[in-house]
């Protein structure tokens, strides 16, 4: 498996041939690195899956370059879910729509729907682009970590967690620390009103502007099947807690104005929430290197992409 550091126009360019010829391609984006396969080749789909040690039921998001590829993937969709993919692609957001007859059963976990994304990173964009003019129509990534651990940020962690899963003639493309950190917002357009499956960094009140509060709901009682959305763990080796005081030795992670408590190892000081979410993997990770026992997170409040950092936090406390 070959790892590209800031790669240029010709590599991409490789690398979207490779993804044509049924090789596995990991990339970055915005959000963090995903592990990238044709998505309309079955043996290729299914080596993510043995890659990642991922159960075959959990579907898988389709990254495509833009909104004009969305009718190859996705049928008789709300006029809401065009409105939120012109105002947030390119972008943390995936919508999950009816499935067109391109996208199988080994996409979507055998579901009548399924997930789409254009990503904003310029590699991925670039990478998307040339494979859909080499004849690709989208390409299948998760989040490119071993199932139920800390999605990956950077290209070394990819290369941590799956380096010896990959086969040679695999990639992995590096293009610097992912800037939001967490996975993009999944929205369900399947019913009459939008619903938020995974909070992200775009906030419910951002996609509220689209929702009339009333009907709100009523689309909240319908549901899609989302197995990897209710038991995914992102968990490192440590225990991750919210409440209580560390001990000398345990990893300790907070808002810079909150001090460190006596003996903890501070893991990261971000100003903002949005760097908390930036540097949380990052930090899960940086306690295992460390070897902690245990992680102490000062969870931040109010809405938006803290909402998304504690879904996350409160599943990688889930672990055990
Ligand atoms: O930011 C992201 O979304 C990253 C980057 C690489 O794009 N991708 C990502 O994919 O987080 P993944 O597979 O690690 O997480 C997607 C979650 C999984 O739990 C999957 O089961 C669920 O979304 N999912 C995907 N398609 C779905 C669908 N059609 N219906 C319900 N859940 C779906
Ligand atoms: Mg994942």
């Amino acid at each position: 498996m070959e790892i590209i550091s800031n790669p240029t126009r010709v590599e991409i360019n490789k690398a979207a041939q490779a993804l044509k010829d049924g090789h596995l391609v990991a990339f970055p984006t915005e959000t963090v690195y995903g592990l990238g396969a044709d998505a309309t080749n079955e043996k290729a789909v299914s080596r993510i899956y043995s890659v990642k040690g991922r159960p075959t039921d959990h579907p898988l998001i389709v990254h495509i370059s833009s909104i004009n590829q969305l009718d190859k993937w996705a049928v008789d969709f709300p006029e809401y879910a065009i409105k939120l993919a012109k105002e947030f692609w390119p972008g943390p957001m995936t919508l999950i729509l009816k499935r067109s007859e391109i996208a199988k059963d080994f996409i979507s976990g055998g579901q009548d729907n399924v997930g789409v994304r254009v990503p904003s990173h310029p590699v991925a964009l670039a990478l998307l682009s040339e494979f859909e003019r080499l004849g690709g129509l989208g390409v299948a990534a998760p989040s490119a970590n071993r199932f139920g651990k800390v999605s990956p940020t950077s290209s070394t962690d990819v290369q941590e967690d799956l380096g010896m899963y990959l086969e040679d003639t695999d990639q992995i493309l590096d293009g610097g620390r992912s800037l939001v950190g967490i996975e993009s917002t999944i929205i369900n357009c399947l019913s009459k009103l939008p619903v938020v499956l995974r909070p992200g960094s775009i906030s419910n009140g951002q996609i509220n502007k689209f929702i009339d509060a009333e009907k709100c709901l009523e689309s909240k009682l319908v549901s899609v099947n989302a197995p990897g959305l209710l038991f995914a763990h992102y968990s490192p080796n440590a225990k991750v807690l919210t409440d209580g005081v560390p001990n000398v030795g345990d990893g300790f992670l907070a808002l810079a104005e909150i001090p460190t408590p006596s003996g903890a190892i501070r893991l990261a000081s971000p100003e903002t929430v949005d760097q908390f979410a930036k540097v949380l993997y990052q930090s899960l990770r940086f306690g295992d290197k460390k070897g902690v026992k245990r992680i102490f997170v000062s969870i931040p409040h109010g809405d938006g992409v803290a909402t998304a950092i504690r879904d996350r936090i409160q599943k990688a406390g889930n672990a055990d």
